[in-house]
This record gives C-alpha cells, sequence and structure tokens, in this order.
C-alpha cells in the first residue's frame, strides 16, 4: 500500500443556527465498513501514540475535539499531517506505519477502523514493517 492512498476525507456538515452535525456512514465516506470505534483522550502533553503499522486494518483518524499531529511512513516516503477539523478526517489504509504526538490539552482522536482489535494485525517493530514492505516491492 502506498502513502498516496491516505488523504483526509471531507465529511458533510449539515449547518443550522441550532449548532453543527456532521455524520460518516462506511462505505459511502469512507471506504471501509466500520466495525470498531475507539478514542484517545486526557492525552498528557508531550505523550507520543501509535508507532505501529496494521497488515490489514483500514482507519479514519479525526481530532473530535483539539489537534494533534500524525506522521504516516510506508516505508519509503513520509507526509506529516496537522488535524484540528471535527469533519474533516485522516483515511490511513493498511501497511502504514502512523506515529501521533502534539496533542493539544484537551484533545479528542476517534479513530474508526474496518475490523475488530487484533492483536496479529499489528506491527510494532519498525525494522519488521520495513522487511515486510520492502520484500513486498
Ligand atoms: P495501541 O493500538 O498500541 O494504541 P496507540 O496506537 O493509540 O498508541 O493500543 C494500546 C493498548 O490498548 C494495547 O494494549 C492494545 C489495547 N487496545 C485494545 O484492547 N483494543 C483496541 O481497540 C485498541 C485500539 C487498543
Amino acid at each position: 500500500m502506498s502513502i498516496e492512498q491516505c488523504k483526509i476525507i471531507q465529511m458533510p456538515i449539515i449547518k443550522e443556527p441550532r449548532g453543527n452535525l456532521t455524520f460518516i456512514e462506511g462505505r459511502k465516506h469512507i471506504p471501509f465498513s466500520i466495525e470498531r470505534v475507539y478514542y484517545l483522550y486526557d492525552v498528557p502533553g508531550g505523550a507520543n501514540r501509535g508507532g505501529h503499522a496494521h497488515k490489514e486494518l483500514e482507519q479514519l483518524i479525526i481530532a473530535m475535539s483539539g489537534s494533534f499531529d500524525v506522521l504516516l511512513d510506508d516505508g519509503h516516503n513520509k507526509v506529516k499531517f496537522h488535524l484540528n477539523r471535527s469533519y474533516s478526517g485522516l483515511y490511513v489504509c493498511s501497511m502504514i506505519w502512523r506515529e501521533m504526538d502534539n496533542f493539544s490539552s484537551g484533545s479528542v482522536c476517534m479513530v474508526l477502523a474496518s475490523n475488530l482489535y487484533d492483536e496479529s494485525d499489528y506491527y510494532r517493530d519498525y525494522d519488521s514493517f520495513l522487511h515486510a514492505v520492502r520484500g513486498a516491492h
């Protein structure tokens, strides 16, 4: 998988005087069915999250509140994104190493995922990930 497949996806916004509403439908606004939702919160200043890749899992990462940075790496190229909007998300395809940092105080990171949690889907060692992607090319 290549980093070019990873991109910011804008979600619909229903703007009304009584407030905004955004919705996300699996396989319509994002390229996968949503099987799992998880979120990071109360992240202390200076903390790093991520530091792994997934063999199969696809994800959409959204800054529901506040902001943070996401560094994506396909083993050949790296791209950094700054997420700070609740109406757009970063689509991350499989086989992408990701690191997240620079969490603002009170930020909430919500992740929509294409599969249930499965530790065997992770590469947690960067060299093993590199070996897998470079071997595949
Ligand atoms: P991890 O994916 O390493 O978090 P991050 O990428 O945000 O740094 O997960 C941290 C811990 O939480 C790890 O022990 C696995 C567990 N976990 C679950 O049990 N279920 C889940 O859906 C997720 C995402 C993590």
